[in-house]
C-alpha cells in the first residue's frame, strides 16, 4: 500500500517511524516532514492544508491512504475533501469529518456535546460579547482560579488560567475583543479543577475502538511545571494512576459516551479521539477533546505499539477494527525534547546538531526529529522543539535515565531541556 502522512513535527516522524515498519507499506511519503522522516519515508513538499496540491499528488502516485497528523487540516475538512469528491472518495483518510473535527475546533461544541451525552467535565459557560453580563456573573459563582478558553483553535495558546476576579473579568472582555482574532469570539468560561492529567488516546472506525498506551505530557517550559507553556517538553507511557479500575470508568464513562454521542450525532468519525483527563477525587474528567494524537504523547506511544499499525489503520478505514489486534509492549518508553533557547518565545534557528548517529545507535534509544531541516548536507534546528530523545526501559526510570544520557550527547548551539520528566507520577 501506499500511504501519505500530513505534517512536520517530531509526532510525525513517530508515526512515520511506527508506519514504515509494516510489511504492507509500499512507499510512505510525508508531506511536508522534516530531516528525520527522510530515513523511514521520502518527504514532499506539500503543506498539510493545501487540499489542492495533496489530492493531486496523491492521484499522481496512487495513494491509498492518508493519514492526518495535525489537527489543522481536519478542522479546515480534509476528510470531507475527499469524500465528495468521486475521483478522490477511493482514498482513505484516517481522521474525523469537520463535523467531528469540531470536538477540537470549537470548545463550546466540544462541551455541549459532553453535557447532550452526560460524559462528565468541568461546569461552564459560553459567553460572547452578547452575553458579557452573563459571563461576568458567572465568573462571581467560581471560586479562583479561573478558566477562560477561546472557542476556536489558537495553537495550543487559547487558554488563560487567572488567579483573581478581577484578572478574569479584565481578561474576559479582552478575549472577546479580538484577542485570539475570532477564535476568541467566543470564550467558554470553566469552573477550574485540581487533579492529575494523562492523556488518553482511543482510535476508532465510528463504531469498534482500541485504547493506545495511556501517556503523560509535560507542558511548561520550566523544572517542576512552572513557567510558560510549550507544545511539549516530554512524556512517559504507561502512567501509573492510570490503572484497571480508572480506565474502566474512562471507557464507560468517556469513551463508549463519546463514540455512541458521535453515532447518535450521525457525525462521521475515523480517526484518532485524544482524550485530555485529569483525575478529580479518583474520577476522571475530560479537560479536552482533541481530534489527533498529542505530541510529545506519541513519540512515546508509538514506542510500545507492537502490532502492525497499519493494520490498525486499515480497520479503522474499513470499519473492521473489531477484528485487528492491538498488542502493547510491556516496557516503559519516556521522551525529553531537545528546545532552541529561548523557546515557547522567540528563539534562533539555523543551527548545526551534532551527535545525532552516536545517540541513534545508543541501547534503546530511538531519536525523532521534530523542528529540523537540512542545510549543506548538515542537520540544522528549524523549530522550537528540535529532537525527542525517545527511549524503552523496563520502568519509566530506566527509560528516562537512558533519554537523560543520550539528550547531552546531542548538542546544538542554545539547547535547553527539562530534567524533571516524569517527576510528579
Ligand atoms: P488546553 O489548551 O485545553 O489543553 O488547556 C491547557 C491546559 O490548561 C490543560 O492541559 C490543563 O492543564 C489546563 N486546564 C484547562 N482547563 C482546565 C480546568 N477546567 N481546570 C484546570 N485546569 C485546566
Ligand atoms: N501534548 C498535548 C497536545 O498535543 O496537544
Amino acid at each position: 500500500m501506499k500511504i501519505l502522512l500530513l505534517g512536520s513535527g517530531g509526532r510525525e516522524h513517530a508515526l512515520a517511524w511506527k508506519i514504515a515498519q509494516s510489511p504492507k507499506v509500499e512507499k510512505l511519503y510525508i508531506a511536508p516532514g522534516n530531516a528525520g522522516t527522510t530515513a523511514v519515508g521520502e518527504n514532499v513538499n506539500i503543506k498539510a492544508t493545501d487540499f489542492e496540491a495533496i489530492s493531486a499528488f496523491a492521484l499522481k502516485e496512487n495513494i491509498q491512504m492518508i493519514v492526518v497528523g495535525p489537527e489543522d487540516p481536519l478542522v479546515k475538512g480534509i476528510y470531507d475533501y475527499f469524500q465528495n469528491r468521486p475521483e478522490l472518495k477511493h482514498i482513505a483518510v484516517i481522521g474525523p469529518s469537520a463535523q467531528g473535527a469540531q470536538l477540537e475546533g470549537s470548545k463550546e461544541f466540544a462541551k455541549g456535546f459532553m453535557m447532550r451525552h452526560n460524559i462528565p467535565t468541568a461546569r461552564y459557560k459560553s459567553i460572547t460579547s452578547e452575553n458579557l453580563e452573563e459571563g461576568l456573573a458567572f465568573l462571581e459563582t467560581l471560586e479562583a482560579p479561573y478558566v477562560l478558553k477561546a472557542d476556536g483553535l489558537c495553537a495550543g495558546k487559547g487558554v488563560l488560567i487567572l488567579p483573581t476576579l478581577d484578572e478574569a473579568k479584565k481578561e474576559l472582555k479582552e478575549m472577546l475583543g479580538g484577542m485570539f482574532g475570532s477564535a476568541s469570539a467566543t470564550v467558554v468560561i470553566e469552573e477550574f479543577l485540581s487533579g492529575i492529567e494523562c492523556s488518553v488516546f482511543v482510535l476508532t472506525d465510528g463504531d469498534n475502538y482500541k485504547v493506545l498506551p495511556v501517556a503523560k505530557d509535560y507542558k511548561r517550559i520550566g523544572e517542576g511545571d512552572k513557567g510558560l507553556n510549550t507544545g511539549g517538553m516530554g512524556s512517559v507511557t504507561p502512567v501509573p494512576f492510570a490503572d484497571e479500575v480508572y480506565m474502566e470508568k474512562v471507557r464507560t464513562r468517556i469513551i463508549e459516551p463519546t463514540i455512541n454521542g458521535l453515532k447518535e450525532e450521525k457525525i462521521t468519525y475515523k480517526g484518532f479521539i485524544f482524550l485530555g483527563l485529569i483525575k478529580v477525587k479518583g474520577e476522571p474528567m475530560v479537560i479536552e477533546y482533541n481530534v489527533r494524537m498529542g505530541d510529545p504523547e506519541t513519540e512515546s506511544v508509538m514506542l510500545r505499539i507492537q502490532s502492525d499499525f497499519v493494520e490498525l489503520l486499515e480497520g479503522t478505514a474499513a470499519g473492521n477494527l473489531n477484528e485487528k489486534t492491538l498488542v502493547m509492549d510491556p516496557r516503559s518508553a519516556g521522551c525529553v525534547i531537545l528546545v532552541s533557547g529561548g523557546y515557547p518565545e522567540a528563539y534562533e534557528k539555523g543551527f548545526p546538531i551534532s551527535g545525532l548517529e552516536q545517540a541513534a545507535a545508543t541501547d534503546s534509544i530511538i531519536i525523532f526529529h521534530a523542528g529540523t531541516a537540512m542545510k549543506d548536507g548538515q542537520v540544522v534546528t528549524n523549530g522550537g522543539r528540535v529532537i525527542a530523545v525517545c527511549s524503552y526501559g523496563a520502568t519509566k526510570e530506566e527509560a528516562l535515565a537512558q533519554s537523560y544520557k543520550v539528550a547531552d550527547m546531542i548538542d546544538f548551539d542554545k539547547k535547553y531541556f527539562r530534567r524533571d520528566i516524569g517527576f510528579d507520577l
